[in-house]
């Protein structure tokens, strides 16, 4: 049954302490929970605990044991009714955590104990006011083998330690800052530790220590040189310093999702923590500072300030991606950084908007709350904080979040609060601009323009329109380019369904570049010639709208040859990709510009599009670039090569040219030999992976032989090893059914690892578009396979990787037909989980 934002309630109870001791065993772990209770106001309703999946030992009202009949139990609850306002309870519970597949609450990662407790873990853990304002003080002790598990991690500070009776140690922690459950973590196990120290900007030592698989510290020390980055950037940027004595990561093979932000002590997704120059690639190192970032940001925009309640995720999501993007762009160049938050919202959080799941980054009614993680909530949600700041400004923004820390530090609060901050300390109206918080749907800005020559006057007109909804506060940056020195810049704020800017002095017709940095979440309707485009691409002073002017371009031809396979491209694009090329720009920027829209960002914008016709005109407008300036682009591939391996940004922009090169070269017939060249040569993941999904993309005789080569030399990475089955399900031929089959009955695959199931499942649905949409359907029937087998084991990772099937609103009549019907039977499917059930309901209605 849904629960809906609008009936939000203060709890009745308040939990000040806790008191924690797990007894871990394999199979069945005792978890005695000690927790202090006030009485909120008068009332005399009985005490509701959530639990789930727990088995019930005792229960004691201040130190007597109750007897059964003095309290309801049911499969996700626990009911009493008590008379005291002040009051101590004790309730014993046993779970299972080899068992727990779903890998929330407490589970095994291999052989290590861990927690996730994000969003309502807790509760399977024991019973307990399972909800983000109910926050308190919490002592855990940890009980265990001391030769299984050497190390017995919770959040806080270690308060005392010892050893028990049969070969058993413990360790008892204390965190003094008050949290809501689903910041508690216990992790126990055998790791390798990488132990360094940070001295904050208040003259405080902090221990940081980073928990590895034995034989991966030497992984772990790019992790650890993020987070001193991170904690030194946000020293800089806004002031804020971390709190504990201690900050504790641990990276686990077993994950859901990227990381967890823990008080004290978070739990990282292996991927997100390890990396070293033999077997991560660029990406992966960009990742990992990103996430290491995000979740220590987290210790302010998150934990010390909190969610009321789970319908505001937002509030601590999007401003802490905001952060880490912020975070991301200052190490790294701000505007390929810019780009790559584009890309990916254009090509997944745009199709969200448009598709079943469609939600407000605030949602009103949510199923299940796991569901609710998503692009919206996280990068949308990060574009409503961003543009703050551009209406804002940097210092007026730095004034509201001090105002925020201030008012709200040590509680949990909502999307409102942290606007109404905003706006205080400002003095800014922000009331229209709370509208982004309730209103679902991509904007579609229409603009308009008429230069009036006599008056030397440029009149611009932008209408907004969001299925009816009430016009919103939009920034809208924009650059007004002529022959003269200076570009003219400007901040609109577009307020209005339609509005109109007349601008004086305009002494000839301008070119304007729209949005520039992507100030709004937006879609445009703006035809512009391919000379203003490309008057754009290398005009205007912003580097964002260079890049997208270049992409609009791309996006017109392959839009024009898909509707007329047989027409040639003109020359103007060639001579455009020609300056590209050849223009003296940053390697990286350059790499972007050159990489042509992927079928994701296009797909949507198409009506019944049937998508291997999209994939061909991709490919074609792929190839005669590639035959037209084959020697140019050959001349860039090799200027691009590097003698030894470096991971300044140089370095890193380089090889992404480089790479971005070999994907046209190798469209070519007589190319093929730069891959098995590029591969042997390669002295770094990055070189060799390109090389890989290349020969992916391209099958011949080779594949087979490098791919084997890379597994035997890979075998016993499991990182990599996720890389090895991702390019394997993104093999771009008629034999990929097999292959699938086959990956699926490896010995190292299971569909229990999370990393593993999505390094099969999401490469193919994602990276293989033209079999995942192959006309007999049979990559929809894979996936829905799949699912219903995942659905038992991990209804997180199945609901996410349901995604490509509930997006269907734009494919062609045959197709969406097939896609339903798939979705039909796995809503017969018996014991469905809520999370798919949601999400299946609402491609279906
Ligand atoms: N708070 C975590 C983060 O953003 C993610 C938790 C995701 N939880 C979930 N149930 N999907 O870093
Ligand atoms: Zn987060």
């Amino acid at each position: 049954t849904p629960r809906y934002l609008a009936d939000y309630r203060a709890a009745y109870f308040s939990i000040t302490r806790v008191d924690l001791t797990f007894e871990l065993e394999h199979q069945k772990t005792r978890v005695t929970n000690q927790m202090h209770f006030t009485r909120n106001k008068a009332h005399n309703l009985p005490l509701v605990l959530d639990g789930e999946q727990v088995t019930l030992v005792s229960v004691k009202l201040d130190g007597e044991i109750l007897a059964s009949t003095e309290y309801q139990v049911d499969d996700h609850s626990l009911t009493l009714a008590v008379d005291r306002d002040d009051f101590q309870l004790e309730i014993v519970t046993e779970i299972n955590p080899a068992d727990n597949t779903a890998l929330e609450g407490l589970f095994k990662s291999g052989d290590a104990y861990c927690t996730q407790c994000e969003a309502e873990g807790f509760r399977r853990i024991s019973y307990y006011l399972d909800r983000p304002d109910v926050m308190a003080t919490f002592t855990t002790k940890v009980i265990a083998d001391k030769r299984q598990c050497p190390h017995l991690l919770s959040n806080g500070n270690k308060i005392a330690a010892g050893n028990l009776a049969n070969g058993k140690h413990f360790v008892q922690w204390h965190d003094p800052f008050p949290k809501p459950s689903y910041l508690f973590a216990l992790v126990a196990g055998d790791f390798e530790v990488l132990r360094d120290q940070y001295l904050t900007m208040s003259g405080r030592d902090v221990a940081l220590e980073i928990f590895v698989d034995k034989g991966n510290i030497n992984k772990a020390h790019h992790a650890m040189a993020s987070l001193k980055r991170a904690m030194a950037w946000d020293e800089q940027t806004f002031g804020l310093e971390y709190d504990l004595d201690i900050y504790m990561i641990v990276a686990v093979d077993f994950f859901n999702m990227g990381a967890m932000e823990n008080k004290g002590l978070n739990v990282f997704n292996s991927k997100y923590v390890l990396a070293d120059e033999t077997s991560a690639t660029d990406v992966d190192y960009f990742n990992v500072e990103a996430v290491i970032g995000h979740e220590y940001f987290h210790n302010w925009t998150g934990n010390r300030v909190t969610c009321r309640d789970w319908f505001q995720l937002s509030l601590k999501e999007g401003l802490t991606v905001f952060r880490d993007q912020q975070f991301s762009a200052d190490m790294h160049s701000a505007a390929v950084t810019r780009i790559q938050n584009v890309r990916v919202l254009r090509s997944q959080q745009f199709a969200e908007d448009a598709g079943p799941m469609a939600h407000p980054i605030r949602p009103e009614k949510v199923i299940e709350m796991n569901n609710f993680y998503t692009l919206t909530v996280y990068e949308k949600g990060a574009e409503v904080i961003r543009m703050l700041h551009t209406i804002l400004g940097k210092e007026k923004f730095r004034q509201g979040l001090d105002l925020y820390f201030s008012r709200f530090d040590g509680m949990a609060v909502t999307c409102d609060d942290f606007i109404n901050a905003m706006a205080d300390a400002t003095g800014t109206d922000l009331e229209q601009f709370k509208l982004w918080y309730s209103q679902s749907g991509t904007p579609l800005l229409t603009v308009s323009e008429y230069y009036d020559e006599q008056n030397a006057q440029y009149h611009l007109t932008i209408a907004q329109s969001n299925n009816e909804q009430p016009a919103l506060h939009i920034p809208v940056g924009i650059e007004l380019i002529t022959s003269e020195q200076q570009n003219d810049a400007h901040l609109l704020a577009l307020t209005k369904a339609k509005q109109s800017w007349t601008f004086e002095g305009v002494k000839e017709k301008p070119v304007l570049a729209l949005l520039t940095d992507f100030t709004a979440p937006v879609k445009t309707n703006f035809p512009q010639s391919d000379q203003a485009l490309a008057c754009i691409m290398t005009r205007a002073d912003d580097e964002f709208c260079r890049w997208d002017a270049g992409q609009k371009l791309l996006t017109t031809y392959i839009t024009r040859v898909m509707k007329q396979p047989q027409m040639s491209l003109p020359d103007s694009l060639y001579q455009v990709f020609e300056s590209i090329l050849s223009a003296d720009t940053a390697a990286a920027f350059k790499a972007e510009q050159l990489t042509l829209p992927s079928f994701n960002e296009l797909v949507d914008s198409i009506e019944a599009v049937n998508p291997i016709a999209l994939l061909d005109a991709i490919e074609t407008v792929k190839r005669s670039l590639a035959k037209q300036l084959a020697p140019l682009f050959l001349k860039q591939y090799q200027a691009s090569a590097q003698a030894g391996y470096s991971h300044d940004g140089i370095a890193i922009g380089k090889r992404a040219l480089k790479n971005v090169c070999l994907s046209y070269l190798v469209t070519l017939d007589n190319h093929e030999h730069l891959l098995s060249q590029q591969y042997q040569s390669a002295n770094n993941m990055t070189d060799t992976l390109a090389a890989l999904s290349c020969a992916a993309a391209y099958p011949s005789q080779e594949l087979n032989t490098l791919m084997a080569d890379f597994a035997i030399k890979w075998s016993d990475n499991t990182l990599v090893m996720d890389k090895w089955f991702a390019l394997q399900a993104s093999i771009n031929n008629d034999t990929i059914f097999d292959k699938l089959s086959d990956l699926m009955a490896h010995p190292l695959f299971s569909l229990k690892n999370p990393n593993r199931a999505r390094a099969v499942i999401a490469a193919f649905t994602q990276n293989n578009p033209r079999y995942f949409h192959c006309a007999s359907g049979r990559g929809y029937q894979f996936l829905i396979e799949q699912l219903v087998l995942l659905n038992d084991i991990n209804p997180q990772v199945a609901s996410r990787l349901i995604t490509p099937l509930i997006q269907f609103k734009s494919l062609d009549a045959k197709r969406q037909s097939m896609i339903k019907e798939q979705l039909v039977k796995l809503q017969q499917h018996d014991k469905l989980a809520k999370d798919l059930q949601e999400k299946v309901d609402a491609a279906l209605a």
